[in-house]
């Protein structure tokens, strides 16, 4: 493997900067190519450089925003402060970032939410409009002076071909075990030139350890010693460990009605506290020798290829907690033949997705009693955090589950409802719904069947009679008995919400 040099080499030495220096080179309207990806490798110094600018820059009356493009979340100095600063006037495609959350939701920033699989191709295809500036961090250069990628690679590689110009953060914080974890596919075209991607099963490498890049873009490089935002994950609950202990008896089943091999089939594993718990699951289950293909490696994931039950993962990002980012930061070296990152639209594909045979599990906000998914908008218009890859995920998996507690704000929410406010799955993306009451298999059955699956094992005990009971008034009042609704009651339930703060 190529060393990891933390500087830049002889050639781009003028280059090197204070983050200062280089935000000053971001001019107001710029479009930026931010690397990150859920809490990992964005750059840290450059977006706060540009908050503190722009914040003088209002304070001096003038205007100043711009649009950020990003892998998927950042972090606190980027999407937080930006957006602290009134500095973001469109984002896209995926944000968790509190601040942002809430300049969003109050109607101040516009905010595209994508499939994260489609924003490389769509960038490719012209409908994003030109990108000016590549911010983007790595955790160091080869001695030939290709970049050595961070602990995401997001869309790193369609910002660094398509943008003007190019700030990098060399960041050596990063661990240099990464040298060499990277598959960057360089064979994407678009129509009519694509060509089947060579990817047959997750261990397989298809392209090149590092990014190409041309040199005379650089504009800047900032040197960072600095950590990635690495939240904590929730330790797992009853109710959590309750939904991983229905989730396993699924696959236990599955396994013995030879409907899948011993070791599953490719795990794909969403963001959030519940689908961690449900990895947490997997240590003490039969399974051995399983294989991950899926977006993101959170700590579950660690834990099981320590314990010799995953033998590879293949993903695009890091989201670990900062205990498990120390001991994969002191151990790195280990993984690094187990854990394959690549670009998003790789990582998400959906050909590869239904090709490999993924067994999607995604969390969501709610689901209605015919299989409709909400993952994004709470009560009907609320941004909480958006699809990011679960649509990539579930359309294509070889099953589609969705796990959710039955209940969110301590019990004032029923995540069963008789309509969802927002759909991002629709029912026949959704083939298996888990709560702690217990699961819903919904594959090959009409409305009608999914409908008495999910309230009766479903839902929470607190909401099963009302579910019940819509259900049977729908099934006389309803225009059409296909998937009988009772118009306009079926968003009764959320309008309750909103105006007394409960559902019941
Ligand atoms: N109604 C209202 N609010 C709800 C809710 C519901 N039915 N269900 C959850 N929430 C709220 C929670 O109360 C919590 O709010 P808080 O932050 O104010 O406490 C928030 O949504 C997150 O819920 P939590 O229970 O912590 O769930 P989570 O961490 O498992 O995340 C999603 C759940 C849906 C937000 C998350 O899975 C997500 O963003 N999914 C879409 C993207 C995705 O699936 N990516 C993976 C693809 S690889």
């Amino acid at each position: 493997m190529t060393r990891t040099i933390r500087t830049a080499p002889a050639s781009l030495k003028s280059k090197i900067m204070s983050a200062d220096a280089a935000a000053s080179l971001i001019h107001n309207g710029a479009t930026l190519g931010m690397s990150g990806f859920t809490g990992s490798g964005y750059p840290k110094a450059v977006p706060l450089a540009l908050a503190a600018q722009i914040e003088t820059e209002h304070a001096a009356g003038n205007p100043f925003q711009v649009k950020v493009w990003s892998g998927a979340s950042t972090g606190p100095e980027l999407d937080g402060a930006l957006a602290k600063a009134n500095g973001i006037d469109f984002r896209m495609p995926y944000n968790s970032d509190p601040v942002a959350r809430e300049k969003i939701n109050a109607g101040e920033m516009n905010y595209c939410d994508m499939h994260l699989s489609q924003v490389a191709p769509m960038a490719w295809q012209g409908f994003l409009g030109d990108l000016d500036t590549a911010v983007v961090e790595i955790s160091g250069f080869t001695p030939e002076g290709d970049l050595i990628p961070s602990s995401s690679v997001g869309n790193n590689k369609t910002w660094l071909e398509r943008a003007q110009n190019i700030i990098l953060e060399v960041n050596s914080w990063q661990s240099d075990a990464l040298n060499g974890m990277h598959d960057i596919y360089y064979g994407t075209a678009l129509p009519p030139n694509r060509l089947p991607i060579p990817l047959v099963k997750p261990d397989d490498r298809i392209g090149q350890t590092h990014f190409k890049v041309d040199p005379r873009k650089i504009i800047a490089i900032v040197e960072t010693d600095t950590p990635d935002r690495n939240a904590p994950f929730a330790k797992p609950d009853s109710t959590a460990k309750a939904i991983a202990g229905h989730l396993l008896e699924f696959l236990k089943h599955e396994v013995n009605l030879g409907r899948m091999p011993a070791a599953l089939l490719p795990l794909q594993s969403g963001v959030g506290n519940v689908t961690n718990a449900v990895l947490a699951g997997l240590l003490d289950s039969p399974f051995e020798n399983m294989t991950s293909f899926t977006e993101v490696i959170q700590d579950g994931m660690l834990d099981l290829l320590d314990a010799g039950k995953l033998r590879m993962a293949s993903a695009t990002a890091f989201s670990l907690s900062p205990e498990a980012a120390l001991r994969f930061n002191a151990d790195a070296h280990r993984y690094r033949d187990k854990l394959i990152l690549r670009p998003q639209e790789i990582s998400n594909h959906p050909e590869l997705v239904r090709r490999l045979g993924c067994i999607a599990m995604n969390g969501m906000i709610e689901a209605d009693i015919y299989g409709n998914v909400n993952s994004t908008h709470v009560m009907g218009s609320r941004m909480q955090n958006g699809i990011g890859g679960s649509g990539d995920f579930a359309r294509n998996a070889y099953v589609s589950i969705f796990v959710t507690p039955s209940t969110a704000k301590g019990g004032k929410i029923s995540a069963i409802v008789p309509m969802a406010s927002h759909v991002d799955h629709i029912a026949q993306d959704v083939q298996v719904i888990v709560t702690e009451q217990g699961l819903a298999d919904l594959r090959g059955l009409a409305p009608k069947q999914r409908a008495m699956k999910i309230i009766e094992n479903c839902s929470h005990p607190d909401y099963r009679d009302a579910l019940r009971d819509y259900y049977q008034r729908a099934q006389h009042s309803s225009f059409g008995k296909h998937a009988p609704h009772a118009l306009p009651e079926a968003l009764s339930w959320h309008q309750r919400y909103i105006e007394t703060g409960s559902m019941k």
